[in-house]
């Protein structure tokens, strides 16, 4: 199969947002007990953090974390996670029917965001609590000191402020599964009123809307117009989520899907453009798609699981075991936001550890990376910079969700300072390779290039914490440079880095 792809120096579409590499910890299973906490670990700080995690996490070099929740976030009491931890309660949680045992709270969580170097994004709950609480939060978390909350923060042992800028005004409020679900006139109306209080206390904040939990919700996309028509003055980023699935094992179907992803951003793109335009605003509100991943492989068990426990503390849940078809879908994800990253300014991989999860751990045992680490890795590492218009021209096959649906899913990023320009591409054509010719049109001479495959003959294979790099990425010499452009040639199914150094 022949591929030629233009890239061109003068066709931009945006500067990419660090955040478009973000992620989530939720307290939900193992994620943050025996995840990132686990006090009496070989490898626990003074403080309960697990060091391997923290190292892991930095590896990643993820720029946020949006935290805690999720759908627990909505019967969540931030005041029962601050103070001695003795004194914590144990509370039950209505969203994923387990005990919460407190012992990590808002400052647990700060010290361990700060260890592993990434931003706090954090979500109030606007389920069963609502504007109260969350510039009670707000004020704990933001403000220096002289008032009930930042004097409590620091009776409680954080003197400074942490000045987080990025907030979510809820989690999911359109889910009927969701404690406090309301419909989009309602949250619309208590969302567009927490965030004009919170905006009376910095108007420097950022403000994240609920948007739909997927683009199958009945009220999609309607909520996004009703509840963007009662916040837009007072918001920054609508939320969007998503989940891909492969029950039946079709790959070609299951790789179609970032072609519903990109329908859903360009739909509600658009949705914001006619709010916009109906209120002649000069205001600009973008989407953070705060939840995003592959999330299939133990989903309907978990669910037969959570109905028969009886409130187990930090059980297994969520836990699934990634396998090389998912790298190739979670390259065509990211390549997809990168594509869209004019409007996609935030981005959060659903989560962070154990939980749909890149990083896997053992209780009091070893944490390594699963397969979908490795291009998160790769593009979050290397993804940063100016994204780029490419004109791609390869064959493309049919699919339930669009009619043509390219072999090659590429994505292109400058990175000026470096002097390197960064292409991700999976080749979602199981049977033959892909020719690629690459032209590289003013940016200068190419002075070398490197390619980093990411290549496994069984689509199932998995990384285990006996065989941690069964799936991994290495080095090949396959990219040539030829005149102004590369060349080279990537096997069927698979992921590949081709970085130009210019
Ligand atoms: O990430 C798992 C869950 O998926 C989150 O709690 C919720 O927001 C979504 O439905």
């Amino acid at each position: 199969m022949e591929a030629r792809v233009t890239a061109h120096a003068r066709y931009t579409i945006a500067d990419i947002d660090k955040r478009l590499y973000g992620s989530f910890l939720e307290h939900l299973g193992r994620a943050v007990y025996t995840g990132i906490y686990e006090p009496g670990h070989p490898e626990a700080l003074p403080n309960g953090m697990r060091k391997d995690v923290i190292d892991l996490v930095r590896e990643l070099d993820t720029p946020i974390c949006r935290y805690p929740g999720g759908n627990f976030v909505s019967a969540y009491n931030w005041e029962d996670g601050i103070g001695p931890k003795e004194s914590r309660p144990t509370r039950l949680d209505l969203a994923w029917r387990t005990s919460e045992s407190n012992q990590v709270g808002i400052h647990e969580f700060a010290e361990w965001a700060e260890a592993a170097g990434v931003d706090m994004m954090l979500a109030v709950n606007l389920g069963s609590r609502g504007l109260d609480a969350a510039r009670n939060f707000v004020e704990y978390v933001n403000h220096p000191g002289g008032s009930q909350w930042s004097d409590l923060r620091r009776k409680n042992g954080r003197a400074d402020p942490w000045d987080v800028k990025l907030w979510c005004l809820g989690n999911e409020m359109d889910g009927p599964w969701q404690v406090g679900h309301k419909s989009a006139a309602e949250y619309g109306h208590l969302a567009n009123e927490t965030a004009k209080a919170i905006r009376a206390f910095d108007d420097k904040l950022e403000l994240v809307v609920c948007g739909s939990s997927h683009s199958d919700m009945a009220t999609y996309p309607q909520w996004e117009a009703t509840v963007l028509d009662a916040t837009y003055d007072q918001v920054d980023y609508i939320s969007l989520h998503m989940y891909f699935e492969n029950y039946e094992k079709k790959t070609a179907e299951f790789l179609a899907l970032p072609e519903k992803l990109d329908r859903y951003i360009g739909t509600i793109s658009g949705v914001i453009d006619f709010v916009k335009g109906s209120k002649r605003s000069k205001r600009d509100v973008k989407i953070s798609f705060d939840e995003w991943n592959v999330w299939y492989h133990e989903r309907k068990n978990d669910a037969k699981r959570m109905r028969e426990w009886d409130w187990p503390h930090a059980p297994v849940l969520l836990e699934d075991i990634y396998n090389f078809e998912d790298v190739l879908q979670v390259g065509c994800i990211i390549n997809t936001f990168i594509r869209r990253s004019d409007v996609v300014r935030v981005a959060c991989i659903a989560q962070l550890v154990n939980v749909i999860a890149p990083i896997m751990t053992e209780p009091g045992g070893a944490a390594w990376r699963q397969t979908i680490f490795h291009p998160f890795h790769l593009a979050s590492r290397h993804g940063r910079g100016t994204a780029l218009r490419l004109d791609v021209d390869c064959a493309s096959y049919a699919s339930n969700v669009a009619d043509a649906v390219s072999y090659l899913d590429i994505a292109g990023v400058h990175d000026g300072d470096a002097g390197t320009l960064t292409f991700f591409a999976v080749n979602r054509n199981g049977v033959e390779p892909a020719n690629i010719k690459l032209g590289i049109e003013r940016f200068g001479p190419v002075k070398g290039v490197e390619h980093i495959l990411i290549k496994h003959d069984d689509l199932e294979a998995r990384n285990t914490k006996e065989n941690p790099d069964n799936v991994s990425p290495r080095k090949t010499t396959d990219a040539v440079v030829e005149g102004d452009g590369i060349s080279l040639t990537v096997p069927p199914y698979s992921y590949s880095m081709i970085r130009v150094h210019l």
